[in-house]
């Protein structure tokens, strides 16, 4: 299956509540966030390219053009029904691709919780390095235990999938 990137746009509150919004979705990441702070990360995301902080990217099923996920700085999600064919580590992939050729950063750092198997799995299968397991707030007063994966953008030997 192949996979696009596109930028996060203004009509996508939809995705994004079926991704953040939605509790199973949302178990290692301190649970589904609320209406108003799903309209709140909708309008930051919207804002993200412009304000050259960040990027948020969704992923489009390139056989439907529908979107089936999202990929951020960096951390990923797909839709259940999805879940399971390599969307998130394909789409991640070609986020890397894009910060590698944007060359003003060193490292990509991801955070998975160390009970979430598949994204600890993603970041093994790109070539990330475990730096370290740590405490992490995510969200604002909740405490989680993390992997620590970084990616060196600069590297040559770090060809991602
Ligand atoms: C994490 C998430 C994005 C994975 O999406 P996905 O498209 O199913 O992931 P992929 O198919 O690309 O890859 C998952 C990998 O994990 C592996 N995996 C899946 N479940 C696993 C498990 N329980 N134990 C070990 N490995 C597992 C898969 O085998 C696959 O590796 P492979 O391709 O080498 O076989 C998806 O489950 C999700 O959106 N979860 C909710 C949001 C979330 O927790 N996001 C992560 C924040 S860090």
């Amino acid at each position: 299956m192949a996979e696009r990137l596109e930028p996060w746009g203004e009509g996508d509150l939809p995705l994004l509540e079926k991704l953040l919004g939605d509790p199973a979705m949302m178990e290692h990441l301190g649970g589904p966030e609320s209406p108003a702070q799903l309209a709140e990360r909708q309008k930051r995301y919207e804002r993200l390219a412009e304000s050259g902080i960040g990027r948020c990217f969704k992923i489009i099923d390139g056989s439907t053009d529908e979107a089936v996920g999202s990929v951020y700085e960096i951390g990923w999600s797909v839709l259940p029904p999805f879940q399971g064919r390599g969307i998130a580590a394909r789409g991640t992939g070609l986020a890397i691709k894009v910060a590698r050729s944007e060359r003003k950063h060193r490292f990509l750092h991801a955070f998975p919780s160390v009970d979430n198997a598949p994204s600890n799995a993603i970041c093994r299968k790109l070539g990330f390095t475990l730096i370290e397991e740590t405490e992490f707030e995510y969200p604002k007063g909740s405490f989680m235990r993390c992997n620590d994966w970084r990616f060196d953008l600069f590297a040559a030997h770090n060809d991602a999938r």
